[in-house]
Formats: structure tokens, sequence, C-alpha cells
């Protein structure tokens, strides 16, 4: 990857809070998951489920269930992801791991096993899920602040997936409006151990 590539998904790149209000498109969200459903999850389970949400009218029903420092930014930004992760992952297994299909009633009868499972590798896939969006040229503002169990109810209940965070989705602003000051990163030695 060359240094150019390195900054705009990394060294360079900051959470948002503001962005440009060219709208981002569909085929920027398929690019996007294009891109974030590929690298590894445990046993391929790819638990992670988006919803996207576009039009002002379901914009305006998640915004009020962001937390009050989250509302604003949240009904500026021209999209939203709420990610969520789904428990009933292993009703896809003979897509995911057909090695694993003699287990499906094992695992369905296990809801906290597959609760586990689909919390751990939804997590990861959110962090694939901002490096795509980065990758294809916009800027991501990721918020835990708000009402889950409200955004469950009001847009998750048919699908029955359970939501984790709400990520703001758009073009850059002008001259890095709506970033913070990059607060500090802890060093090689604070965070790793090698042996
Ligand atoms: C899981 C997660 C939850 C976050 N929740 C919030 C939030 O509720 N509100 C907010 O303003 N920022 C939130 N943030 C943004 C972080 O504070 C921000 O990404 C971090 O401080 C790094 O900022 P930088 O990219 O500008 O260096 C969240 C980020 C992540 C990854």
């Amino acid at each position: 990857m060359d240094s150019g590539a390195v900054e705009q998904l990394f060294t360079g790149a900051h959470t948002a809070a503001a962005f440009a209000p060219t709208p981002v498109t569909q085929e920027q969200q398929r690019a996007i998951h294009e891109m974030m459903r590929m690298p590894p999850t445990a046993m391929n389970t790819q638990p992670l489920r988006i919803l996207w949400v576009r039009s002002p009218e379901a914009r305006e029903r998640l915004g009020a269930l962001m937390s009050q420092p989250n509302r604003a930014k949240t009904l500026a930004a021209p999209l939203s992801a709420v990610l969520a992760y789904d428990v009933n992952w292993h009703e896809h297994l003979a897509t995911l791991a057909p090695f694993r299909l003699d287990s499906q009633a094992e695992f369905a009868a296990n809801e906290p096993l597959r609760t586990g499972m689909a919390q751990m590798s939804a997590h990861i896939q959110a962090g694939y899920f901002l490096l795509a969006a980065r990758a294809n040229g916009l800027d991501v503002g990721p918020m835990s602040g708000f009402d889950k169990s409200g955004v469950d109810r009001e847009f998750l209940a048919e699908k029955g997936w359970h939501s984790f965070a709400v990520v703001n989705l758009g073009h850059p602003a002008a001259d890095g409006a709506g970033y913070r000051d990059r607060q500090g990163r802890l060093s090689f030695e604070e965070q790793t151990l090698t042996l």
C-alpha cells in the first residue's frame, strides 16, 4: 500500500462530526459492503448486519433515539449506518461454513453461544466497515451513544438484529470542519508484549 493509502485509511483519517452536503451514493454503499464482507470472522460467521438510514423520515426517527450530544450531527449527516449483530447467523451455515453443517442443530439449541460469537465477530467487522468507508473516500463518525433497545424496537424488531453502533457517513467537509483535535495514542510499549 502506498503512503497515500495508509494516510487515507489510518494516519491522516479523523473521526468526523460534520460532512460536505454531497450525498453518499448507493454505489458507494455497495462498494463498502463488497470490501467489508471479505476480511476474517470466527468460523466465517459474518454476523454484522447494517441498516442504512437514508430517507429524511427515517433519519428523524433515528435522530430522536441518539443521545443529546450525538443528535444534531446525526441529523445533519447525509447517511447513517446502524451496525447490528444477528444471533441467527447459523441459519446461513450452508453458505458460511458448509463444513460445519452437521453442527447446525447444536448451534440452534445454544443461543448464548451464538450471541457471544455474533458479538465478537460483528464488533471486528465494524472495524472493517469503518476502514472500507474510508477506502471509498468517505469520512466516518462512529457512535455508541444512542438508545440501543429503542433502535432495535423502532427499526429492527422484524429482523431480530441487535444494534451496537451508529456510523455517520459522508464526504469530508471543507478544511477539516467537524474534526476534533487528535488525542493521544498508546505507544507500542504500552499496548504490546513480545515474548
Ligand atoms: C465504538 C465507538 C463509539 C464511539 N462513540 C462515540 C459517541 O457516542 N459520540 C462521539 O462523539 N464520538 C464517539 N466515538 C468517536 C471517538 O471518540 C473517536 O473515534 C476517537 O476519539 C478518535 O478520534 P480521531 O479519529 O479524531 O482521532 C466513538 C468511536 C467508536 C469507535
